[in-house]
């Protein structure tokens, strides 16, 4: 059967059909409500507290590998993982009774009081078990960045999940499951003749189909990952107009090199889509470590971050520095633009009815330009930026040669720092012109004050970022900074 207005996944090897689903029921809402697997718990229904994260397990391209992933259940919406398949709390103990390892690993190392965390830090570990058969403390820590406890404290979570690796494989869900014929059969078995469709929501499967849909319902809304628009619903109880959902368009989850650069395709996940910026710049994998969590990345989109037009969106000052350009469609017509001139003013993009972002191009790498990116948050993990900040320089001869410098939460859109690069193009690469550029962007800024930070907290931070990135290039000698460890958990 391929009834196209069915919603349908994989659920402990069995299908589920789900007729009548509104657009916006979450798969929380469906777990809780309508399945009664109540194992799943909803806290912050934001994405922040990981009470609600399940596993989602996608066919690799190659077909040979089910890609089982954590996700935050509350912000994603139930038609969005049609056609693939869904692991919850309960589908981890076997049809014995046992408990899978990290179950029992949380149980020897008393990892739970009043448990209503715990089937959230039961599945990011469950996702880290089968991407590493030895996880290490620190990947550890990244794939429960995501899981908030109030009562056990992390310590005996933590010993738990870094002793999980110990048991004996279990009879079910060992690594070797994601390798399975018959889970990768399951999913072929209910791959879609016809586009899902449901009252209030397309899911094109190619750019043509997409343009068409848009043309004809120019007032729909892009969805890609559901990590912004999710919550837009949860939290703030907003009703949508038609849904047009792009997680399914091929070419929008392509990521490809050619001789103009890196390209990545708009509903690439964020954790994909960083982990190829990475390959070319090691450095910036400490920035891909702390957008978020893991499971925010994995349904958050590349295209998502650019295109919600934040003035804090992690993504932009990095892109805006590397040169980044937009691929634009509209109807038949395609534009590419350079992605700071995509910002028009707070919350506004240069975006016409009806047009979507493609993909992102970052021009290839260049050995000799220097760049960072610094990330100011009150918290490592799972924080809003106060202020972001992304530095490519190159010198030649000791002299500043080009220079592009971009900022986020330091104006109503990610921007460029206009006067401080001119005040360092051809200048030697030293303290004084460093110090000279710093006063500059007291010219080129003149942030807000809100909750996060004051204006002039978030100025002083900026000048100082740009003398950290001097004294990292300068002086590597002089250690400022952990290397940190391109993100290993996905
Ligand atoms: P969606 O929610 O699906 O869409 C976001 C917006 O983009 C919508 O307006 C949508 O219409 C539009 N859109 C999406 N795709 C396209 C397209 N192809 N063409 C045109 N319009 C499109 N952000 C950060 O920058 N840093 C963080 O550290 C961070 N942490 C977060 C932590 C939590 C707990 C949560 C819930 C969110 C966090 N975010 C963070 C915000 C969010 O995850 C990102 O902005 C993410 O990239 C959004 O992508 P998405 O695919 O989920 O977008
Ligand atoms: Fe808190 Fe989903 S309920 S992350
Ligand atoms: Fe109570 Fe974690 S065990 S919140």
């Amino acid at each position: 059967m391929d009834a196209s207005d069915t919603v349908r996944f994989v659920l402990d090897g069995q299908l589920v059909s789900v007729a009548g689903v509104p657009p916006t029921m979450t798969v929380l809402e469906y777990l809780r409500d309508v399945a009664h697997r109540t194992g799943t718990k909803e806290g912050c229904a934001e994405g922040d507290c990981g009470a609600c994260t399940v596993g989602l397990g996608e066919l690799a391209q190659d077909g040979t590998r089910v890609r089982y992933r954590a996700i935050n259940s509350c912000i994603r919406f139930l038609p969005s993982i049609d056609g693939q398949e869904l692991v919850t709390v309960e589908s981890l103990r076997s049809a014995a009774g046992d408990l899978h390892p990290v179950q029992q690993a949380m149980v020897d190392h008393h990892a739970s009081q009043c448990g209503f965390c715990t089937p959230g830090f039961v599945m990011s570990l469950f996702a880290l078990y089968l991407q590493q058969p030895s996880p290490t403390r620190e990947q550890v820590l990244e794939a429960l960045s995501g899981n908030l406890c109030r009562c056990t404290g992390y310590r005996p979570i933590i010993e738990a999940g870094c002793r999980m690796a110990e048991y004996p494989p279990p009879k079910h869900w060992d690594r070797d499951t994601q390798y399975s014929s018959d889970r990768c059969d399951a999913l072929r078995s209910i791959r879609r003749e016809q586009a899902l469709r449901l009252p209030g929501w397309y899911s094109p499967r190619n750019i043509d189909e997409l343009a068409t849909i848009l043309e004809a319902n120019p007032e729909a809304l892009v969805l890609a990952g559901g990590t912004d628009i999710g919550l837009w619903v949860t939290k703030q109880l907003r009703e949508l107009p038609t849904i047009v959902y792009v997680g399914e368009v091929v070419q929008f989850r392509q990521v490809r090199r050619d001789v103009d650069g890196l390209v990545i395709g708009a509903a690439v996940s964020l954790n994909d889509a960083w982990a190829a910026i990475a390959q070319d710049w090691p450095q910036l994998g400490e920035l891909a470590q702390r957008f978020g969590s893991p499971p925010v990345r994995n349904s958050g989109t590349l295209g998502g971050n650019i295109a919600n037009g934040s003035p804090i969106g992690d993504s932009m000052p990095v892109l805006i520095a590397l040169g980044a350009q937009l691929e634009l469609r509209q109807g038949a017509s395609t534009r590419h633009l350079p992605l700071e001139r995509f910002y028009l003013g707070y919350q506004r993009k240069d975006l016409k009815p009806a047009e979507f972002v493609v993909s992102v191009r970052i021009p290839p790498r260049q050995a000799e330009l220097l760049v960072a990116s610094y990330k100011v948050s009150k918290r490592f993990d799972q924080d809003i930026s106060a202020v972001c900040a992304a530095f490519a320089i190159q010198i030649q001869s000791g002299r500043v040669a080009a220079a592009r410098i971009a900022f986020g939460g330091m104006a109503a859109v990610p921007s460029r720092a206009a006067m401080t690069e001119t005040c360092l193009i051809n200048a030697a690469w030293n303290e004084s012109t460093v110090t000279a550029a710093m006063g500059a962007l007291a010219q080129d800024f003149q942030p807000l004050s809100d909750l996060r930070a004051s204006s002039r907290y978030r100025l002083q931070c900026a000048q100082n970022l740009l003398r950290r990135f001097f004294i990292e290039t300068a002086s590597p000698e002089v250690a400022l900074r952990t290397d940190a460890a391109l993100p290993a958990v996905g």
